[in-house]
């Protein structure tokens, strides 16, 4: 099986909007690999932060990019043999990827680690342009959309089940901020593929949504 004719699904979409969480209950149903890439870009951020960097260097964060010493087992995020899934989750990790994601030589460093993901049966891949970039030859492509003050509620409920305090008002003035940063930066923005399914998922529970993304799965003809 070449890499190429490993099918991928893309789930696309803006910061909060549910794509991790539906991501990787499509691939657990399908039974395939999942790839979260905005891990890739949050451990890039950890790794500056820990150097003591505030994002302002490219090619600094860019040479942390390429040496990135992760993993992505038992159900967690290793870097340098110590489990950072909660860690990279923090707002101000978030927004730091935020800045370093809009760096062309990072997009570069973390391109070919993401394709490494495709491996048979599938891949589902969610990001912001698993469709428009990494994944341009993908099965089929969704861009899941959620309006902001909804977005900005999910992410509130999410960081008070896990202990951290959150401000609503400040949540949804970063998240407008994100959301501006990353569809108007130049390289790879946040953008729907021209061949991309979207699914607003404002009013869709977590099961509907899946069942919207293995539906259309589905009516391509290609499930096995
Ligand atoms: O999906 P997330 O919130 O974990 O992503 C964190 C940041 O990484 C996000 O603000 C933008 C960036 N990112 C990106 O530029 N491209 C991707 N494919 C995934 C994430």
């Amino acid at each position: 099986m070449t890499s190429s004719s490993i099918p991928v699904i893309t789930i696309d979409g803006p910061t909060a909007s549910g794509k991790g969480t539906i991501a990787a209950r499509v691939a657990r149903a399908l039974g395939w690999h999942a790839l979260d890439s905005g891990a890739l870009y949050r451990l890039t951020a950890l790794a500056v932060a820990r150097a003591g960097g505030d994002g302002g260097d490219e090619a600094g964060a860019a040479a942390m990019a390429r040496g990135l010493d992760v993993a992505f087992r038992d159900g967690g995020i290793w870097m340098c043999g110590a489990e950072v899934g909660d860690e990279i989750r923090r707002e101000a990790i978030g927004n730091l990827a935020s800045r370093v994601a809009a760096y062309p030589a990072v997009r570069e460093a973390l391109l070919e680690r993401q394709r490494a993901f495709r491996a048979p049966p599938g891949l589902v891949a969610d990001g912001r342009d698993m469709g428009t970039v990494v994944f341009p030859d993908a099965s089929l492509k969704v861009f899941l959309d959620a309006d902001v003050a909804e977005r900005a509620n999910r992410r509130h409920k999410q960081l008070k089940e896990k202990g951290f305090s959150a401000n609503l008002c400040d949540l949804l003035e970063d998240l407008r901020l994100r959301d501006a940063r990353d569809r108007d930066r130049a390289h790879a923005p946040l953008v729907a593929a021209a061949d991309a399914v979207i699914v607003d998922s404002s009013r869709l529970g977590i099961d509907e949504t899946v069942q919207q993304v293995l539906d259309l799965w589905s009516a391509r003809g290609l499930a096995r």
